[in-house]
């Protein structure tokens, strides 16, 4: 509970529309929460969060604390966010991010998402979607279709 009480604090601290905290407690309060946090001496400095969908895991949010950024955070808990997803048996995990976010933009890049423009926000700003398939369901695709080369 404390966790989620840290998770929504520093989400509505730098999201411009945030999330109440019942949107975080529902997030975890499921069988296989798919919600990771990044600790340093005790304190939570950063955190990701997806939903399942079927056979997709949606990242629905993350952040980390203004002061701990750009120190490769992100990146890791977006790395480890993708293996718990693999791991669960997720095909696919994908988001969506404001084109006006570089950050979030070159990390998910840097991770290993296709990024694509779909749409744009109410305010104007372009709507792009991030998504990757997850190797060991395309590991067997590939096999598939090598089988027939
Ligand atoms: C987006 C966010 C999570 C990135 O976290 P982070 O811990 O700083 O990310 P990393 O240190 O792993 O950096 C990942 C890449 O993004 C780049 N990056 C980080 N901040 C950047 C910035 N302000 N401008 C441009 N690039 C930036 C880094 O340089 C790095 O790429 P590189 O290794 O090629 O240099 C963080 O900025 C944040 O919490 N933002 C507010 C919340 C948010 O936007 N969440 C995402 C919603 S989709």
């Amino acid at each position: 509970m404390e966790d989620i009480d840290r998770i929504t604090e520093m989400h509505q601290s730098y999201i411009q529309s945030w999330h109440p905290r019942e949107y975080f407690e529902r997030l975890v309060d499921v069988e296989e929460p798919l919600v990771l946090v990044a600790e340093q001496a005790g304190k939570i400095v950063g955190y990701s969060a997806c939903r399942a969908e079927l056979e997709l895991a949606h990242l629905v949010s993350m952040g980390v604390c203004p002061l701990e950024r750009t120190k490769g955070i992100g990146s890791g808990m977006t790395l480890a966010m993708v293996v718990l997803a693999k791991e669960r048996g997720f095909s696919a995990i994908y988001g969506h991010v404001r084109g006006s976010n570089t950050a979030a933009r070159q990390l998910y890049r840097k991770t290993g998402f296709h990024m694509e423009w779909v749409d744009e926000y109410e305010d104007g700003d372009e709507k792009w979607e991030f998504w990757q398939r997850l190797e060991t369901n395309f590991n067997k695709m590939d096999k598939f279709l090598l089988s027939f080369v």
